[in-house]
């Protein structure tokens, strides 16, 4: 089947070559549809809304993500977003004794890494890439030791889309007794993951890019094992065993995810979210990852006709959904091809990325083309 035929489901397809869903995937007409479903709910049943589905949402709209990230249900937590996802995950660890030390590298999402720092007693280690594109597994692995508690990586390393050897750094990490914190983020919706069978302890990521599902619907996987083991300091009362007793409140935690929950969900961004997710599986990320390769080498041939030197890597196994070009004056170049209605995004002092979706056809990368040589 050509995945192109969804195209009609994306409104933003009609008159733009929409380039960038590695920054905001194309809005599904069903995510419309899902916050009409969200305000009907709340103007017809009002409260009572609460207790016909609005409360579960943050576990079963992760049961709705859990089978493209290879999840089993009951271990995805929907949160605001990476940012308080990753705190949580944090705030189930202090680092006093000899392993200490957080393994992270100089290309994971800046602000997160930080996340890290502040953990009491932890000393983070970053490894360097010497290129600002790729870090080798070898170099990767040889920093983590006896010393090391936590390995927090990004599958697809933001800007150059460099696929990580997440399975030998996981590997490594429990070889020494440390635990994995994987940001796929980068990755999830448009590359096939299986949280399982790699065996990562801890998972985040959001919705907004290639998942389509919009704003503020961020993640959590911990591992069921692990779940029962771990106290986050960052607590909320949807998490508490009786959240609505005010006389035991904050007696304790309930088990499995709900302990991980944050506050009041956000109902409506966890309804947009899963019209996305019913798409992306629906569509299949295995044929989604097929055509991206497609696409992906497609749009390396077009550099390479234009001269333009590339950033991200031509394996394709070390290849995400992004390609990125070293141009300079890239925002001047993004908005040249903005004004062709061909949308990439721009990535100050490296060049622009492109990321073509399942949705995208030829015709995107030849408009993409022709810009780019007026540009
Ligand atoms: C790989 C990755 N991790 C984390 C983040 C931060 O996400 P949030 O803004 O949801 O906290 C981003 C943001 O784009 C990202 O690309």
């Amino acid at each position: 089947m050509d995945l192109a035929s969804y195209r009609n489901r994306f409104p933003v397809l009609e008159k733009a070559a929409y380039l960038v869903s590695h920054s905001l995937g194309a809005m599904p007409l069903d995510a419309k549809e899902e916050l009409e479903l969200y305000t009907t709910e709340w103007a017809t049943r009002g409260v009572g809304a609460w207790n016909e589905g609005w409360w579960d949402t943050p576990l079963s709209v992760g049961d709705e993500l859990a089978p493209i990230v290879g999840a089993p249900p009951g271990s995805i937590a929907m949160v605001p977003n990476v940012t308080v996802a990753e705190s949580i995950a944090a705030s189930c660890f202090t680092l006093h004794g000899v392993a200490n030390r957080v393994v992270c590298t100089d290309l994971n999402f800046p602000s997160v890494r930080r996340i890290w720092e502040r953990v009491p007693g932890a000393k983070v280690t970053t490894v360097r890439s010497w290129d600002g594109t790729t870090i080798p597994t070898e170099t990767f692995v040889a920093a983590i030791d006896q010393r090391s508690a936590l390995v927090v990586i990004g599958h697809v390393l933001f800007p150059s889309s460099y696929v990580q050897d997440v399975k030998a750094i996981i590997e490594r990490a429990h070889d020494v007794g440390a635990m994995v914190v994987l940001d796929v983020y980068q990755s999830a919706g448009v590359m096939p993951i299986d949280l399982v069978e790699l065996e990562a302890d801890f998972a985040v990521g959001g919705s907004a890019k290639w998942l389509c599902g919009g704003l503020g619907a961020g993640w959590l996987y911990v591992r069921k094992e692990l779940q029962p083991s771990l106290e986050p300091r960052l607590v909320a009362w949807p998490g508490d065993r009786s959240p609505f007793d005010v006389h035991t409140q904050n007696a304790a935690s309930q088990d499995g995810m709900w302990r991980f929950v944050s506050g009041t969900p956000n109902v409506p961004a966890l309804y947009t979210a899963r019209a996305g997710y019913r798409i992306i599986r629906e569509v299949g990320v295995a044929a989604i990852r097929d055509k991206s390769l497609r696409m992906t080498g497609k749009l390396i041939e077009i550099g390479d006709r234009l001269g333009i030197p590339l950033l991200t890597n031509r394996d394709p196994n070390r290849r995400g959904g992004t390609v990125a070009f070293a141009v300079e004056g890239a925002q001047r170049v993004a908005d040249r091809l903005t004004e062709q209605h061909v949308i990439v995004e721009a990535v100050p002092e490296v060049g622009i990325s492109v990321g073509p979706h399942f949705y995208n056809n030829d015709e995107d990368l030849a408009r993409f083309e022709k810009a780019l040589r007026l540009a």
